[in-house]
């Protein structure tokens, strides 16, 4: 059985999706620990009632970023965590956690990388006029939404709803989170 850490900062839908398939043992892992890094964020209630182990560290209690987040592997570590997925974590992963988990850290964006990198991807798509959107599962590392692409699905919108393209994406998140885990897992 493998352990998974979720990380996220938000709404958690992606965390509720990958928690449920492990469950139902559409993935062959454990959520071991979902780590958010904002407390009161709605997440925190949702890995709650799912009786998933939470950790909430505000960066803010921290000297530096490398505290913050040698706070964090410490928990990884003693969790045995073999992947860590970030889902809605929006923050930029530092040298501290890379240097513990590099090629066991991957993220989700609401983009087909390399276009619209950064925290308003949708946003920024919908400005830009574009008629083609996605969604990218790439590994973490140092640069900004830059590391090595894993999965991409495409889907075509002629509108401008920024609301109507995060809805109609968040269900292929869900569904392209479970299957790249599954297969990631499935490969080691
Ligand atoms: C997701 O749409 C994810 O792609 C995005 O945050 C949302 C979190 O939703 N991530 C980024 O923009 C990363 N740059 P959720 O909290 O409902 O899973």
């Amino acid at each position: 059985m493998h352990h998974l850490a979720v990380f996220a900062s938000g709404t958690g839908t992606n965390f509720v999706a990958i928690a449920k398939a492990c469950a139902e043992g559409r993935i062959p892992a454990q959520v071991a620990v979902m780590v958010c890094d904002k407390p009161g964020a709605p997440v925190i209630d949702r890995a709650r009632e799912l009786g998933v182990e939470t950790f909430v560290f505000n960066p803010k209690d921290y000297p530096s970023k490398a505290a913050y987040e040698a706070r964090i592997v410490k928990v990884l570590d003693a969790k045995n965590i073999d992947l860590v997925c970030l889902a809605g974590y929006m923050r930029i992963v530092g040298e501290t956690l890379l240097g513990a988990y590099e090629g066991r850290i991957i993220n989700i964006h609401p983009s087909l990388l390399p276009a619209f990198k950064g925290a308003h991807a949708v946003e920024d798509a919908v400005a830009y006029g574009v008629k083609v959107y996605g969604i990218t599962i790439h590994f973490v590392d140092e640069s900004l939404d830059g590391g090595k692409i894993i999965a991409q699905r495409a889907f075509p919108y002629e509108g401008s709803d920024p609301a109507e393209v995060h809805r109609i994406g968040q269900k292929i998140e869900h569904e392209l989170y479970v299957e790249t885990i599954n297969k990631l897992l499935c490969e080691r």
